[in-house]
């Protein structure tokens, strides 16, 4: 899949599903962006066991960014007790920071989320957010998503998570 969009900076930017090919470009937003870093085959492992909803987007040919998904099978996150789902997990998103504000984290989440969905049949989404990442947590909210509860000290640093999640 691959679709050009153009951004309200008027710059052109493509959504396509990730290859192993960009599994470096990948690490590397993701070291400049985020504390939370994977090693090499953690992210291989992604993108070949969930490449229908793991995207990249490109400006000029060069990745910008990213969204790594992961689809589980448990409880749910939203429903009450016993509700057995299978549910998305948004394991990593980040964008360079000279491309933010943009868009584009906006649409690579709109992306993965419909095809968890339509490829994986995903009930419903959820992922874990510093408490103090306000940029983030406006950007999920914008999205649908509620903050469902609080993982104290789930950050290596200590710092507290909100888990976040909405039906799909
Ligand atoms: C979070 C992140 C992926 C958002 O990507 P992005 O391309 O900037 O997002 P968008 O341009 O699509 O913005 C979508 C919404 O996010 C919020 N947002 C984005 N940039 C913002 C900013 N600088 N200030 C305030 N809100 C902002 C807004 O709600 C925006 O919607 P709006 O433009 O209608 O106001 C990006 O900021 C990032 O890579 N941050 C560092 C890594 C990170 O924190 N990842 C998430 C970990 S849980």
């Amino acid at each position: 899949m691959w679709s050009e969009l153009q951004t309200d900076k008027e710059v052109q930017f493509s959504i396509r599903n990730a290859t192993l090919n960009d599994v470096e470009d990948i690490m590397s937003i993701n070291r400049i962006s985020l504390p939370e870093n994977y090693p090499y085959y953690f992210f291989q492992e992604h993108v070949v066991e969930y490449a229908r909803a793991f995207f990249v987007a490109e400006v000029k040919g060069e990745v910008v960014g990213y969204i790594m998904p992961r689809i589980e099978s448990g409880f749910s996150v939203i429903r009450s007790f016993p509700n057995f789902v299978k549910k998305g997990h948004v394991v990593s998103i980040a964008v360079l920071p000279s491309y933010r504000g943009m868009g584009i984290g906006g649409n690579l989440l709109d992306y993965s989320l419909s095809h968890m969905k339509s490829d994986y049949g995903a009930q419903e989404v959820y992922l874990e957010v510093r408490v103090s990442n306000d940029v983030a947590i406006r950007l999920y909210e914008k999205k649908g998503f509620k903050k469902v509860r609080t993982l104290k000290h789930y950050y290596m640093d200590g710092e507290d998570a909100f888990v976040m999640a909405r039906e799909l």
